[in-house]
């Protein structure tokens, strides 16, 4: 399978592109990356020497480069993780996240029917369900949930999402597309919750918690993720949306707190601050669909992957250090 990549120097993006050359010799993974704040090459180090594995620095939104690398390639199969996540800074600046989320994806599915791909699988996430009140713990997300966005980051991501299965309608293009619930795990870069917690409590630094840290989230972790989406791409019914969720539902707080007794600090430096505006309450997704018809199962609980995940950061400073600076809000 030759499986172009976007966003492959990222999070959830790299693991990937680690999960599908280690799953089958057959794989070449092609990635594409812009290389914005959050890219980061040496995350890609351990696949560099590989020769199913090949690197290109492109952004999505360059129909001329994409265009001419998918007519180079050839691929059976693209995987779109390429996107501006991080919710804070679409609130300060929400064009960017208009323009690579939505035009950068219409620019790949163009490329991905000129070259007749097998498959375009949209990485999407919960966040475009909106939230669910923090009293209601019997409600989840289901793939049938209203679509109802609270940022600028999950409003460009169901924009996407509308013109994915719109390409489907419209133009036959095979799609599938998952909503996946928050990822966490190695390569994450610093700015996001639990490394920025692990990072500033290893350097005794204040953790800054957004107001009462009563948000929920349902935490899952990244090779999970990975799994599933290999399954998608390969059994997953075209036109068809697949939610990802490990039934991991924890409260920023304990999280943070978690996180704090595992490295053996004191919760004195938890900072309660500022509220994010809109903040959702609550994410939880049901993902009944991807258990039953692909026999789907998470493996790590989150116990066990916050554990692992902190064992990471401890081993792996070479990797976070450099990245520290760039993490900052601007
Ligand atoms: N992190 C999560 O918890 C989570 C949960 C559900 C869904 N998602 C989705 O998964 C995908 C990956 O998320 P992540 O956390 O790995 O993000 P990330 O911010 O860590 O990585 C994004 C990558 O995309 C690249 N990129 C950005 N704009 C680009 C462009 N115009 N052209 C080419 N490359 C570009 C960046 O350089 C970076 O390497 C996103 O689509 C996100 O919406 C993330």
């Amino acid at each position: 399978m030759k499986i172009v990549v976007t966003g492959g120097a990222g999070f959830i993006g790299s693991n990937f592109v680690y999960y599908m050359l280690d799953k089958s010799p057959d794989n070449r993974v092609i990635c594409i990356d812009k290389l914005t704040y959050a890219g980061n090459l040496p995350t890609l180090d351990k696949a560099a020497s590989n020769s199913h594995f090949r690197f290109v620095n492109i952004d999505i939104c360059d129909r001329e480069a994409v265009f001419s690398l998918f007519e180079e390639e050839k691929p059976d199969i693209v995987v779109n993780f390429a996107a501006e996540s991080h919710v804070d800074r679409s609130i300060r600046h929400p064009e960017i996240f208009l323009q690579t989320n939505i035009m950068g994806t219409q620019v790949l599915m163009d490329a991905s029917l000129a070259h007749g791909v097998k498959r375009y699988h949209q990485v999407s996430t919960d966040e475009v369900y909106g939230d669910l009140p923090l009293d209601r713990p019997d409600l989840m997300f289901t793939e049938d949930s209203p679509i109802r966005c609270s940022s600028p980051y999950s409003a460009s991501k169901a924009s996407a999402d509308l013109l994915v299965l719109a390409y489907y309608r419209t133009f036959g293009l095979p799609v599938t597309i998952s909503r996946c619930s928050n990822n966490y795990g190695p390569y994450h870069f610093p700015e996001k919750l639990i490394p920025l917690m692990i990072i500033n409590a290893l350097h005794n630094k204040p953790l800054p918690v957004y107001g009462k840290g009563a948000n929920i989230r349902d935490w899952l972790y990244v090779e999970d993720h990975c799994s599933a989406i290999d399954l998608i791409i390969r059994n997953g019914r075209v036109g068809e949306v697949y939610n990802i969720g490990g039934h991991n539902e924890r409260d920023n707080l304990t999280v943070v707190k978690t996180i704090l007794s595992i490295l053996g600090k004191d919760e004195s430096l938890i900072s309660f601050v500022e509220d994010r505006k809109g903040h959702d309450l609550r994410y939880a997704i049901d993902p009944s669909k991807i258990c039953n018809e692909l026999h789907w199962n998470p493996k790590t609980d989150f116990d066990s992957g916050i554990k692992k995940t902190v064992e990471w950061y401890l081993a792996n400073q070479d990797w976070w250090e450099p990245l520290l600076e760039r993490s900052k809000l601007n």
